[in-house]
């Protein structure tokens, strides 16, 4: 039995590969500090499970959930994008629900495009991108995120032949892998783009709520017009640290919204009710838990960025994210110095090439530990001394 060519043709699971090598160290009884993933530490905050748990022995949650997902779901979202970003969401019409922002993600180009058109991804970018890429037989162009440029995009770099025939566009801020974050200026610049070559948008927020030095990410749909061309796809995987719920939403312009419902309704049939309940007591319960781990984020990356800089690693502070970017020293290359870091330190980490070519150079760091062990690997990358010479 041969395979399709589409499955064939998929990227080969960057992260799939890292977790093998990892794992294959610690088999082999390696103290491995991995800070390669991207899967939060912290558990669900307690009020979110007690409301699964509740919602599980209540039968109503053991039958077939609507196609679409409870109303009430949708009214906690836009009640949550109301209050959080004082954006107007029509529940009815501008929410579609996720399994996990992956779905939707991988979901899109297979809505809104067809075989060949051209979508535009950053480079560097989360993987994942590219499944969708090539589940829907389209064609990609990928720009440049540049240290100069704070990793947004230069538009004016882009030709615009090649803005002429793009028809989707994927952004993410804050960033993975740079950690960089945007703001309402760029944002409103998207749009001005977006509507003058007739791109849609889809801003991936999925670390909407880690911005540190007391400013809050902003959200695409803040911008005027944001809603005409685009949505912006959220997660509670890292706001409320329920990465393994698989639990997302988009929420924005109503005929792409109702393109990602209309694909959902012949995929799935919604998410497991109960876990649609807990979601509801995240978004619309008590926000503390929220704060309490953005002011751990920021604590555990002063204490890393502090550590690299005394032993001489030249590192720019993440703006948002739970990831540092760091370049790696003279006479490495992004490849060569993650697997040093593993064989000569027992130190995980995630090579930046694996996120595109312009990745090459750098290497990412989840802040996904506590401080001791964040800053203990830091000092076993110091003794190998490669630093001593910057
Ligand atoms: C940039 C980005 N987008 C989307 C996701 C997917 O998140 P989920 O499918 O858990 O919502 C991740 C997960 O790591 C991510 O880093």
């Amino acid at each position: 039995m041969d395979y399709s060519e589409k499955l064939k043709n998929l990227p080969t699971q960057f992260f799939a590969n890292l977790v093998g090598k990892v794992n294959k160290a610690i088999e082999d009884g390696r103290d491995v500090i991995n800070l390669g993933q991207g899967n939060p530490d912290q558990p669900t905050p307690k009020h979110i499970v007690q409301a699964l748990q509740k919602a599980v022995e209540d039968p109503d949650t053991h039958k077939y959930s609507p196609f679409r997902g409870l109303l009430e779901l949708k009214e906690a979202v836009c009640d949550f994008y109301k209050k959080e970003y004082d954006v107007d969401v029509d529940p009815a019409h501008e929410v579609a629900i996720l399994f996990g922002t992956k779905a939707g993600l991988i979901e899109l180009p297979m809505c809104l495009l067809n075989p060949g058109d051209l979508m535009l991804l950053p480079d560097p970018g989360y993987p994942d991108y590219l499944s969708g890429v090539v589940l829907a037989g389209v064609e990609y162009d990928l720009f440049p995120l540049k240290a100069e440029n704070h990793f947004l995009p230069d538009y004016n770099a882009i030709s615009s032949d090649v803005l002429d025939s793009a028809k989707l566009l994927y952004l993410n801020y804050p960033n993975n892998p740079t950690g960089a974050v945007a703001n309402l200026g760029f944002f409103n610049q998207t749009v001005k783009l977006a509507k003058k070559h007739e791109i849609t948008v889809m801003h991936d927020f999925a670390y909407g709520a880690i911005g540190f030095d007391g400013k809050k990410p902003v959200s695409f749909l803040q911008v005027d017009g944001a809603k005409d061309i685009g949505v912006e796809m959220y997660t509670l995987s890292k706001t409320y640290n329920m990465a393994g719920w698989r639990v997302g939403f988009a929420v924005g312009n109503p005929t792409i919204i109702e393109a990602i419902n209309l694909i959902q309704d012949h995929l799935y049939v919604s998410l497991f009710p109960a876990v649609q309940k807990a979601a509801i007591a995240a978004l619309s319960g008590d926000q503390t838990c929220v704060k309490e781990l953005v002011a751990r984020y920021e604590s555990r990356r002063n204490a890393f960025v502090d550590a690299c800089k005394q032993i001489g690693w030249d590192v720019t502070a993440p703006k948002g994210s739970f990831f540092a970017w760091l370049p790696v020293p003279d006479g490495f290359t992004s490849q060569s110095f993650t697997d040093y870091l593993l064989d000569a330190a027992d130190v995980a980490v995630a090579p930046g090439n694996g996120f595109g070519k312009y990745g090459e150079g750098f290497i990412r760091v989840g802040l996904l530990m506590d401080e001791a062990r964040l800053v203990e690997a830091v000092q076993r990358i110091g003794n190998l001394g490669v630093f001593k010479n910057k």
